[in-house]
C-alpha cells in the first residue's frame, strides 16, 4: 500500500492544466485530463529531459528534448528514443486534496 502525500489541491491544477511538484527529492508532474489526474515522474528515461514540460496530445506525452512518448497512465514508452517506462504514481482526492502514492 503506498503511502499517499498531499501535493496540490484540485483548484490548483484544473483541467487541461498540469503542475510539478518535488515530492521526497522526485520531481513529479501531475496532470489534469478531463477532470482526471495522472501523475509521472519529470525526467525522461531516455536523458533526464523535462518530461512534463512537453506537449500532450490525449495520454501522450512527447519529451522536449529528443522526442520520446509516453503513456501519462502507465509511463510506458509510445515512441523511441526512449526504451524504458518512465515511473508512475497513483493519485487520489481526498476532499479537495490531490495526492500522490509513493512505495517506500
Ligand atoms: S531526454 Fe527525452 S527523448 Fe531524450
Amino acid at each position: 500500500m503506498p503511502r499517499f502525500i498531499t501535493v496540490a489541491t484540485t483548484a490548483e491544477i484544473p483541467p487541461g492544466e498540469r503542475e510539478v511538484f518535488e515530492v521526497e527529492g522526485l520531481y513529479i508532474g501531475v496532470f489534469n485530463v478531463s477532470g482526471t489526474y495522472y501523475a509521472i515522474e519529470d525526467r525522461c528515461t531516455h536523458d533526464d529531459g523535462p518530461l512534463a514540460e512537453g506537449d500532450l496530445d490525449g495520454f501522450t506525452i512527447t519529451c522536449p528534448r529528443h522526442g520520446a512518448q509516453f503513456d501519462i497512465r502507465d509511463g510506458r514508452v509510445l515512441a523511441m528514443p526512449a526504451v524504458i517506462p518512465v515511473p508512475w504514481f497513483p493519485v487520489r482526492v481526498e476532499g479537495d486534496a490531490i495526492q500522490i502514492g509513493l512505495e517506500d
